[in-house]
């Protein structure tokens, strides 16, 4: 009877070690790709190898493989408090050695058509600004507003004349290198290096998409790139912010979902080429 129970619980064993997924090997640092939404992360998701999803909380991760190399896609969802809570969970739990974050924005100059591609050299902040005094009835002027780096200092942000700077988080010079040398895969539309402002606004007012252009050279505007960026910092996570144009409100043309699968497909191959140059 014994040696009937020892048969069956070795043959049981065997066929869970045979069943287990092949994972990727442990203790390499995964790369995560991040994006808000479905329409940002689906294609990325399914080309994995390998794939777990693990959900905590709100948010969904693909862990997989991208030729035998660790790569982690993330569901952000939109705006800055969800991609930046995304991005410390992913870093807590998986230890990336680098954070792409991409999906769609809007064009900040007529020149950017739809399906144009930004990689974000830096990120800024459009979401934090003090704004002057105004009376009672006095109305409200974004134009007037000025920026508030909540980096700068420890002291209280309004009176502290040195925040009174965008917040800026530089792309990694060598995630910036591959995604460029990648440039040509891209053939729906130009790729460019430039600046992504993020916010949790949808701005159609030409000229505070002007105003911001013109102050802190942005070229499209998102709302998780600059918050991604910035807890990527604090964590010394190598960070790059890549963003195609789905709508651009200053030369008119209306948003396209379809730009987000185009980005996906880019992203692929900058991923791709990324871990090509890693150490397994
Ligand atoms: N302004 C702000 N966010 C935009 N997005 C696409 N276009 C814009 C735009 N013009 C992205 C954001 C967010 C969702 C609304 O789409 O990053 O995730």
């Amino acid at each position: 009877m014994a040696r009937r129970i020892a048969f069956l619980f070795l043959i049981s064993f065997t066929f869970h070690v045979a069943a287990l997924p092949q994972g990727p090997p442990a203790g390499v640092r995964p790369v995560v790709v991040q994006g808000a939404m479905r329409s940002e992360t689906e294609k990325l998701a399914s080309n994995l190898d390998n794939v777990s999803i693990e959900r905590v909380g709100g948010w969904t991760f693909w862990r997989g493989t991208l030729d035998g190399y660790p790569v982690i896609v993330s569901r952000t969802l939109k705006g800055i408090a969800n991609a930046a809570a995304a991005t410390a969970i992913a870093i807590e739990r998986y230890n990336p050695i680098a954070i792409i974050n991409q999906g769609t924005a809007g064009g900040h100059e007529p020149g950017l058509r739809l399906y144009d591609i930004v990689l974000g050299n830096s990120a800024v902040s459009l979401g934090a600004f003090k704004t002057p005094y105004r009376p009672a009835g006095a109305g409200s002027n974004a134009l007037d507003w000025v920026p508030l780096n909540l980096m700068a200092s420890d002291g209280s942000a309004g009176n502290d004349s040195s925040a009174r700077k965008v917040a800026r988080f530089p792309g990694d010079t060598v995630l910036l290198a591959v995604a460029q040398r990648a440039a040509r895969l891209h053939t729906r539309g130009r790729v460019v290096d430039g600046v992504i402002g993020s916010s949790d606004m949808w701005i159609d007012e030409i000229d505070l998409i002007e105003r911001f252009h013109t102050k802190y050279g942005t070229s499209v505007e998102d709302m998780e790139t600059a918050s991604a960026a910035q807890i990527a910092g604090l964590f010394h996570v190598a960070f790059l912010g890549i963003r195609v144009v789905s709508d651009n409100t200053t030369n008119g043309e209306p948003y396209e979902p379809k730009t987000g699968e185009a980005c996906e497909e880019y992203v692929y191959q900058v991923v791709k080429a990324y871990v090509a140059t890693l150490a397994r």
